[in-house]
């Protein structure tokens, strides 16, 4: 069959969809380059590694492999909801908070719809309303990368069904204050449901941060989503949830997949949030690192984007492409800001003590 043929079956949404370009993994890199040591800062993973009494969890409940994983994940949505102080019907896990994107675009998106994105923000949001032929409409953060909530809500029409909200905003690292949420959500419409993506709201230290969660106490139309990737250290497992009101909780149930999240990663995901030690551990190394980073960058007069997360937009005021890939053949892997339309950027994630000297040391061996 050739592509013609295939194109005319496939349908028309697919057809002007791109494949999703990951980082660049360490193994590919270690062929490519034959060495050993390299440095992977570019996918916001926990430097500090996974979670230790996620990793006893594993090991504890392989000999179960042989069993179907608990279909209503039971175990792990009560240890989310008391951790957050809801109810367990008011969470879904999904493999990963990206199944939660695709999950939630299946349930509310058709064809024509309209959702709002921050631009530039996490491009799953825009995954999903592909997927299902929704229309994206991007609202651009200011000049400084912070949101304009004013703008958006100046933005939406009667087709809007959807507005994404990513605090700490991947790539940015900027925040959401909460007096502005709380005037944002005064001014929202009913019809119009927010997603709020609090991926790295772990890391968030300031006091005038919201991880969204008090809205959703309160009553207002919004989903909460989550990832187990980050501050708990589980990436390669693929866990994350959703918290909303019972009622839109259980139409995203109706599109799920009964055995979306395998049994390790429920396991690993309830030891992790229940593992206060390492979280509370990766939020100081967090903070050491990105103190170390901040004085790094300012010495070498390199100015950067201000973080409430576990990376650090970097501006090179000129085109980084070369400075990323004079990095790649040092053996580290930052992200390219070219991919969000920010060719000046590169986004790096906070890693351990050496990790960030040998980015730094790399760094200054490009520019002096
Ligand atoms: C803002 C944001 N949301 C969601 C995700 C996806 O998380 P997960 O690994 O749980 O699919 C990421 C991953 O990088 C992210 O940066």
């Amino acid at each position: 069959m050739n592509n013609q043929n295939i194109k005319s079956l496939t349908r028309p949404e697919i057809n002007k969809m791109k494949e999703y370009s990951p980082g660049k993994p360490i193994w590919e890199v270690q062929q490519e380059l034959g060495i050993q040591e390299v440095v992977k800062l570019s996918s916001n993973e926990n430097s500090l590694g996974v979670s230790p009494l996620a990793k006893k969890a594993i090991a504890k409940y392989t000999s179960e492999l042989h069993r179907y994983p608990d279909a209503n994940t039971t175990n792990l949505r009560e240890a989310i909801s008391s951790h957050y102080d809801i109810h367990n019907d008011q969470v879904v896990i999904g493999n990963g908070a990206d199944e939660l994107i695709t999950l939630i675009s299946e349930t509310f998106l058709e064809a024509g719809d309209e959702i709002i994105v921050p631009s530039p923000s996490f491009s799953e949001y825009e995954f999903g309303a592909n997927l299902m032929g929704a229309n994206i409409v991007r609202v651009p953060l200011t000049n400084h990368f912070h949101y304009d909530l004013r703008l958006i809500i100046n933005t939406i029409t009667d087709k809007t069904k959807i507005i994404y909200l990513c605090s700490p905003n991947n790539p940015t690292g900027t925040y959401i204050k909460k007096d502005d949420l709380d005037t944002f959500f005064q001014k929202l419409p009913q019809n119009v449901l927010v997603v709020f993506d609090g991926a790295y709201s772990q890391y968030a230290t300031s006091e005038d941060y919201s991880n969204g969660i008090e809205y959703v106490k309160s009553g207002k139309q919004l989903i909460i989503i989550q990832t187990f990737s980050k501050i708990y250290g589980l990436a390669g497992i693929r866990v994350g949830f959703g918290i909303s009101s019972s009622e839109i909780i259980n139409c995203i149930h109706k599109v799920r997949e009964p055995f979306n999240v395998n049994t390790l990663a429920q396991v690993a995901a309830e030891a992790a949030i229940n593992d206060i030690k390492h979280v509370d551990d990766s939020r100081r190394v967090n903070e050491e690192g990105r103190n170390y980073l901040y004085n790094a960058f300012r010495e070498m007069g390199i100015t950067y984007v201000k973080t409430m997360s576990n990376f650090i937009l970097v501006d090179f005021k000129v085109d980084s492409l070369s400075i990323y890939e004079q990095l790649l053949k040092k053996g580290i892997i930052v992200r390219y800001g070219g991919v969000w339309g920010l060719p000046n950027y590169l986004r790096v994630t906070i890693g351990m003590e050496a990790e960030n000297r040998a980015l730094i040391t790399a760094l200054k061996e490009i520019i002096e």
